[in-house]
């Protein structure tokens, strides 16, 4: 399987927005990765419901949504009704993930998890076959245009080696920072889907960027 581009539309003008939902849908890009922060878990509000209701009516990819906030239990029902394909909880926000990540599929959604930088993978053991995807936190999460941190080749491949021997199919996202410098070496450390916010929005022309990220 060819690696997975997720624009981050959390860098879009949200002043053109159906715009830029237009270029990603025309793009080579596979996904929407989707930020919500809620001003608790990250010191940052992004935006709520009513944009992913603009999402789900005008986007034609997969809605990879990313919770940054506190008791994402609250809101899974209603993230599946407003379109989301897959969900994304915080490993630090959920005391109970196991019975999270149960809710998410029986939402029927496809249940993620993030790990902030300082998170281990090795607390995933014992729950790696319940996951469809990983989401490590490349940054410390909050904000777009940050730089990336290096640790990160090694968390993807102690995650690599914990899917393969726990036998899960989960997906390994990279989060934060990603560039045209590091993509590949990503890909190559066994990631499968690259989110990009500022490296595709900050370009002069966004949906050739999203090509060049796409064919590393
Ligand atoms: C950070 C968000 C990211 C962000 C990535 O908290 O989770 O998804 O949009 O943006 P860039 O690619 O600009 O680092
Ligand atoms: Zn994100």
């Amino acid at each position: 399987m060819s690696h997975i581009i997720a624009p981050s539309i959390l860098s879009a003008d949200f002043g053109n927005l159906s715009r830029d939902i237009g270029m990603i849908n025309n793009s080579e890009a596979d996904w929407f990765h989707v930020d919500i922060m809620d001003g608790v878990f990250v010191p940052n509000i992004s935006f709520g419901f009513p944009v992913m209701q603009v999402l789900k009516k005008l986007a034609n990819k997969y809605l990879d949504v990313h919770l940054m906030i506190v008791d994402p239990d609250r809101y899974i029902t209603k993230f599946a009704e407003t379109g989301a394909t897959g969900l994304t909880v915080h490993y630090e926000a959920c005391t109970h993930l196991h019975r999270t990540l149960q809710a998410i599929k029986a939402a029927g959604m496809k249940a993620g998890v993030a790990l902030n930088p300082h998170t281990p993978v090795s607390l995933l053991s014992d729950i790696a076959t319940d996951i469809d995807m990983v989401c490590i936190m490349s940054v410390n999460p909050g904000f777009g245009g940050q730089s990336f941190i290096e640790n990160t080749y090694r968390k993807i491949e102690q995650l690599d080696a914990l899917r393969k021997q726990s036998g899960s199919n989960l997906l390994i996202e990279i989060d934060g920072g990603v560039n045209t410098d590091n993509a590949r070496k990503l890909i190559d450390a066994g990631a499968d889907i690259l989110v990009a916010g500022n490296t595709v929005f900050s370009a002069s022309d966004p949906s050739a960027m999203i090509t060049v990220l796409k064919n590393v």
